[in-house]
């Protein structure tokens, strides 16, 4: 691992082990894109303490939920929380700049809060046919909010760009500002051909 590498693991691993974190409401992008969700098996992305993996189980269980995190303290909570609910979601830790995603393919896909740009053609290839993409993550625009790291932001129509060029079909895409929550986003809703 590079230093900068080791430093965001720590980092997480931090904020995930600070004691009294209550389980965070998922985005309200996740919840309006339910309906557009196709059924089936559904993968979360650094679904962190898995708001949304928890969400999504719970709202249809005809969703079959992994979700994957580099934290380890992150998976041990959201797997004891799916545990508790009697839901049959599934957590795991991978790393995901290290290892291959699992062979998929999954009718869903959910990223929000990361990017890492040479992910998206390995989320297209375990896309199932006519599977659906639910992606947001911060922009640029974020930076008027505060420091940030900007390797982790993207540029204004990049999620779009990136996703239409590996051949999806974009269905929704917006770039959001949330000033009550300091926040700045970029939203994709898409598609594989059938
Ligand atoms: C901003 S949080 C988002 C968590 C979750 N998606 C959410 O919206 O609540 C970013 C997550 O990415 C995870 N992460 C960072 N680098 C990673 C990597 N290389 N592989 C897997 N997960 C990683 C962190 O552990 C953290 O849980």
């Amino acid at each position: 691992m590079s230093s900068n590498t080791t430093d965001n693991y720590k980092l997480w691993e931090n904020r995930y082990n600070t004691p009294g974190r209550t389980p965070r409401a998922p985005e309200p992008f996740v919840v309006e894109s339910l309906p557009f969700m196709q059924r089936g098996k559904l993968l979360d992305v650094a679904c962190g303490e898995g708001r949304h993996a928890l969400y999504l189980a719970a709202a249809d269980p005809q969703f079959e939920v992994l979700g994957l995190d580099r934290s380890p303290t992150a998976i041990k909570t959201a797997q004891k929380r799916a545990n508790l609910m009697r839901l049959s979601a599934q957590f795991a830790v991978l790393d995901l700049e290290e290892e291959p995603l699992p062979p998929g393919p999954f009718q869903t896909i959910v990223v929000t809060r990361y990017w890492q740009e040479d992910l998206c053609p390995k989320l297209v290839e375990r896309l199932a046919p006519g599977g659906c993409l639910v992606y947001e993550s911060y922009t640029l625009d974020y930076l008027r909010y505060g420091e940030r790291t900007c390797s982790h932001l993207l540029r204004s129509g990049q999620l779009r760009e990136s996703f239409q060029s590996l051949g999806l079909i974009v269905d929704f895409y917006a770039e959001v500002d949330r000033p009550q929550t300091r926040e700045y986003s970029a939203r994709l809703r898409a598609h594989a051909h059938l």
